[in-house]
């Protein structure tokens, strides 16, 4: 038995990829799986999305697509952060397609000595977010220069939405309108751009009218409701669970972890779980945390340490002992989601947390 687990439900996925292709309608379905799928498991995760709907994949880093191509997975895998200075040719030798997501990104490739292989593009436009992407200004430079690189293929233009997480926000039908001004420009400049696409997971569920030709959600993939106070029937795929390694009495007014900053109100039993600030729980969960052993939550308390966290069982009237599992989040426990709005984050940083002495095991058939 490991000591801290997450458990990935393959089924929740298979069945998260289903909802989200039904929802994508005509669109393809570009499946996110950066950040090692969201901390699922990029390997994993990605033939089960591959054999439910996902028609393609999306990365941030060229490492990230030549470990998913390395992996099995034949689908189109998009890479959308990358330097010039990186061994890019070898992702597009491995069949990878790469995001111009800058005037000077579109320099390094034109200038490429062309290959027997084109390389396949997508261009990255900024409708507003002001991170990656191109500047309106620089649209009919980039675009001609593209269009006349004969070792170059177009395949479409993307962009990424700031506040689609809020369907209320008005902002997002801002940069739809650019968004549609970039298609047009390009094909005015004579370039195809076949498939465009805008929507992340809020969107994705949200907006079908912004859908455009293929849609790229990540973190509903996982079964995380990506609108506060909507359910769209996203089923959680990740549960954080420690093995308890001690229990033991405390007697009112003594205290516990670092600094004692917190004292038992009486007499009473702690239970350490081995799962620390270096694992992944944040030192500021201290008093945000309820762990759930065998259907019954228990508070965490004092200091959060490196490698182990405390909790206290009061008379600990359903006996936890050793070798018991606590949920840290998941099935039987908080949700991230919960837990999320507890620390003060999102549920997307949450389902990014557990790492340090954490080993996956996958349940489910993903299907
Ligand atoms: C460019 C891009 N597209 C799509 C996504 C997926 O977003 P979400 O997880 O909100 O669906 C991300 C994630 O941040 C992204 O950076």
């Amino acid at each position: 038995m490991n000591l801290l687990t997450t458990r990935i439900d393959l089924d929740a996925i298979a069945h998260n990829t289903r909802l989200l292709k039904a929802r994508a309608g005509t669109a393809k379905l570009m499946a996110v799986v950066k950040a090692d799928g969201y901390n699922h498991g990029m390997n994993q995760v990605a033939p089960v999305m591959a054999a439910n709907g996902a028609d393609a994949f999306g990365v941030a880093t060229l490492d990230e697509a030549l470990a998913l191509r390395a992996g099995g997975i034949t689908q189109p895998i998009l890479c959308w952060i990358w330097g010039p200075e990186q061994d890019w040719a070898a992702a597009v030798a491995a069949d990878i397609d790469l995001a111009v997501i800058s005037p000077h990104h579109a320099r390094v490739l034109v200038d490429a000595p062309p290959t027997s292989r084109r390389i396949r593009v997508s261009i990255k436009v900024d409708t507003n977010l002001h991170r990656s992407g191109l500047d309106e200004e620089d649209w009919d430079e980039v675009f001609s220069l593209l269009r006349d690189a004969e070792h170059i293929e177009v395949t479409g233009v993307f962009s990424h939405l700031s506040c689609a997480d809020d369907p209320d926000d008005g902002e997002t039908d801002r940069q739809a309108e650019v968004f549609r001004r970039s298609i047009t420009r390009a094909r005015e400049l004579g370039l195809e751009v076949k498939e465009n696409h805008l929507c992340n997971s809020p969107a994705t569920l949200t907006r079908q009218d912004l859908h455009f030709d293929l849609v790229r959600p990540g973190v509903a993939l996982y079964g995380m409701e990506p609108v506060s106070g909507l359910d769209h029937g996203l089923r959680p795929a990740m549960t954080w669970v420690g093995a308890v390694t001690v229990v033991k009495p405390i007697a009112q007014g003594e205290g516990t972890s670092y600094g004692l900053t917190w004292r038992a109100d009486s007499d009473g039993f702690l239970a350490v779980v081995p799962a620390g600030y270096a694992d992944g729980v944040p030192r500021m969960a201290q008093d945000h945390l309820r762990v759930n052993i065998n259907g019954h939550y228990y508070p965490q308390v004092g200091r959060v340490c490196m490698d182990q966290f405390v909790i206290f069982l009061g008379s600990n009237p359903h006996d936890v002992s050793a070798g018991d599992e606590a949920v840290i989040f998941g099935s039987g426990g908080m949700s991230a989601t919960e837990l999320a709005d507890s620390l003060g984050t999102i549920n997307y940083e949450v389902i990014c947390r557990p790492t340090g002495r954490t080993v996956r095991e996958y349940t489910g058939e993903g299907q």
